[in-house]
């Protein structure tokens, strides 16, 4: 007899699950624009085109954190079966709002920094409005910030997806299969 790792009700909304699969790749996408922006000389169309998209997919993880974040909440948090002990369950909640933080702040840092260095950005055919007054210093300080932020993402990303795969590899409870569209 085979049992089921999980049932419709130990899983998450099939759109919270569109929306996490959808980030990972948007987070992929946002990693690589600015990580290989050197590619193409400065002042190049190319570099222009990577800039953008890197402004654009960030605002777009923001967006899509909002709608997750309703989508997430309207359901209970589907069970973990077996049961996982209570420092594990501590330490994925930890992790889990250091990437939802991570959503959040990384974006919001980005407008600021495109504030305080007088970049305009129309985002959605709506240009967005200065949040700061420009500031070059500020603007080089919020930079570095928003470096060692995508750092800290690096880090959060690594152990939690390395957690995933170690509940559903060695553990082999249903962690993984709540968060897949899977029977
Ligand atoms: C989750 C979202 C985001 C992540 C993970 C992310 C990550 C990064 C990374 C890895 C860099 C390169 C740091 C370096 O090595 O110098 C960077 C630079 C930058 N990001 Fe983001 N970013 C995000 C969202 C945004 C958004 C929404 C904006 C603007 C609206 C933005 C604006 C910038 C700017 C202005 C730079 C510096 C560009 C340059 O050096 O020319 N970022 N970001
Ligand atoms: C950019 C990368 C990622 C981000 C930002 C992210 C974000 C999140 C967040 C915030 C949650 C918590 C959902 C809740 O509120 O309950 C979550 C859950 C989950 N994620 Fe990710 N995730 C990422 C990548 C991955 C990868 C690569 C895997 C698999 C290898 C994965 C597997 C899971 C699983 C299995 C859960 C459910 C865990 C649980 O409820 O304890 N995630 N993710």
């Amino acid at each position: 007899m085979t049992t089921k790792l999980s049932t419709p009700e130990q899983r998450y909304s099939k759109l919270t699950v569109a929306i996490h699969w959808l980030t990972v790749l948007l987070f992929i996408a946002v990693y690589v624009s600015m990580e290989f922006r050197d590619i193409f000389e400065r002042g190049t169309p190319g570099r222009d085109l990577m800039k953008t998209s890197h402004y654009w997919i960030g605002l777009t993880i923001l967006l899509l954190l909002l709608v997750r974040l309703i989508a997430r909440f309207s359901q209970p948090t589907p069970a973990i079966v077996p049961p996982q002990p209570h420092w594990q369950h501590m330490l994925a909640k930890a992790v889990h709002l250091g990437l939802y933080g991570l959503m959040f702040v990384m974006p919001v840092l980005g407008l600021f920094i495109l504030s305080a260095d007088e970049i305009p950005l129309r985002f959605f055919g709506i240009e967005l409005p200065a949040l700061i007054a420009p500031d070059g210093a500020l603007a080089k300080w919020l930079e570095d910030i928003h470096e060692i932020g995508a750092t800290i993402g690096y880090g959060l990303i690594g152990v939690h997806a390395v957690a995933a795969l170690f509940h559903h590899y060695l553990l082999k409870d249903n962690t993984l299969v709540r968060m897949s569209f899977k029977k």
